[in-house]
């Protein structure tokens, strides 16, 4: 395995803490709930956001509607529901787990559908199931402790457990597993889906998912990780041989740049897996990805969509940076007192929390944070509100807010 480097921070600025408090915290999600509460009239039973918006106005989704023309929110859907039990866990109040609630069932019926009709119709055929049930059946078992939703959490795991293949030791992403163009391929986003399987391998600790998850999180962090500790999108494994290929990527500016994205699912999910596994290698790694990024932020300190951009007046991708400063939080949180950049990763944090709040929160009230980025090369969602920049904008205030128990 080669060795990736720990840059200097070069930014002293985050060698102290920023003053954004606690009572700031709240202010936004006071205006979040206001947001959302109007969102709520358009979006209610299976009707969801899409997953990016089209001149800051979110178009409607079902969870149950798939078409060639709404795939793009194939892995999205769960985001919004994400935000409701994070509403209800903020405010109390019922109506948010009432709607929450019903969207539980939907998920139980995507899954129904894939083993009871066409598997296609479901659209469960990729690894996105961890970001899709992690946010709805986990997080209803997680605050209410529905066994229903428990059960249906761990059929989602076992349909992911079916994308792994154990020569690779990876979860393959996308894409039927025999096809050979897909075969084999790995993507940074995993990260947040394989904690799916280390939340089912709690009850059900004989179908090895634990042991699935912590082997693709441990390939992710010898191959998906550049020297320079910039990081592919997605990378190929030989599946016969367990060999690294290639790295290339999909939503990136270029095959050897830095998604932005891709590198804030490494700060985020890296730290998640030491959590459940306790091996410092991911958070050694996550430092290495975390120093990187501080150091190509422009000025504002929010990133642009993609870090070889580094210049102030560049497109923002607000969803990257929200989700890069979640795993900035965590990362602190699991460092010991005496390494220095504990601090520094929670200045950081505060940092990015407060430009996010200042300068970027929506203000049309049909969405949560302006300037995220879907798919710059697919022309998609730039300038946009994306549902999940929303909801990891939320997530990080919550985090911020009281010690907060992760749907992850
Ligand atoms: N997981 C796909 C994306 O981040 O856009």
């Amino acid at each position: 395995m080669s060795k990736v480097i720990l840059e200097e921070i070069k930014n002293k600025e985050f060698y102290s803490t920023p003053n954004f408090t606690k009572a700031e915290v709240a202010e936004t999600l006071d205006k979040v709930v206001h947001i959302v509460d109007h969102m709520m009239l358009k979006f209610h039973d299976d009707s969801f956001p899409r997953a990016c918006s089209k001149d800051y106005v979110y178009g409607s989704v079902g969870n149950l509607e798939w078409d060639a023309s709404n795939n793009e929110s194939i892995w999205t859907t769960s985001f919004w529901t994400g935000i409701l039990w994070l509403m209800y866990e903020y405010t109390g109040n019922e109506k948010y787990m009432l709607e929450a609630k019903k969207h539980s069932e939907s998920f139980r019926e995507r899954i129904d559908r894939y083993y009871n009709e066409d598997q296609n119709k479901a659209g469960l055929n990729h690894h996105d199931l961890g970001f899709l049930y992690s946010l709805s059946t986990v997080a209803d078992y997680k605050v209410t402790g529905s066994k229903r939703a428990l059960e249906t959490s761990l059929m989602a795991a076992k349909l992911l457990s079916n994308r792994y293949i154990d020569k690779a030791k990876i979860l393959q992403a996308w894409g039927d597993m025999n096809d050979e163009n897909q075969r084999g391929r790995m993507i940074i986003d995993c990260n947040l889906n394989i904690p799916l399987l280390y939340f089912a391998d709690q009850f059900e600790p004989d179908k090895q998912y634990y042991q699935m998850a912590y082997n693709h999180a441990t390939t992710a962090s010898q191959y998906i990780i550049r020297e320079d500790a910039s990081t592919y999108h997605t990378f190929h494994m030989d599946t016969e041989t367990g060999k690294p290929r290639f790295g290339s990527t999909h939503q990136g500016y270029s095959d050897e740049s830095c998604w932005a994205r891709g590198q804030a699912w490494g700060i985020m999910g890296f730290p998640i897996s030491y959590t459940y596994t306790k091996d410092k290698i991911f958070l050694e790694k996550a430092k290495c990805l975390a120093n990187y990024f501080l150091n190509r932020l422009p000025k504002d300190k929010v990133c642009n969509w993609d870090l070889i951009f580094t210049e102030d007046d560049g497109q923002r991708d607000t969803s990257a940076a929200a989700i890069a400063a979640i795993g900035l939080l965590e990362l602190s949180n699991s460092l010991e007192e005496t390494d220095e950049l504990k601090k520094v990763y929670y200045n950081a944090c505060l940092a990015i929390t407060k430009a996010l709040s200042q300068k970027y929160l929506g203000t049309n009230q049909e969405g949560i944070l302006k300037s995220g980025v879907y798919f710059y090369h697919g022309n998609l969602g730039i300038e946009e509100y994306v549902i999940f920049g929303d909801y990891f904008f939320v997530e990080l205030l919550m985090r911020l807010y009281k010690d907060w128990n992760p749907y992850w």
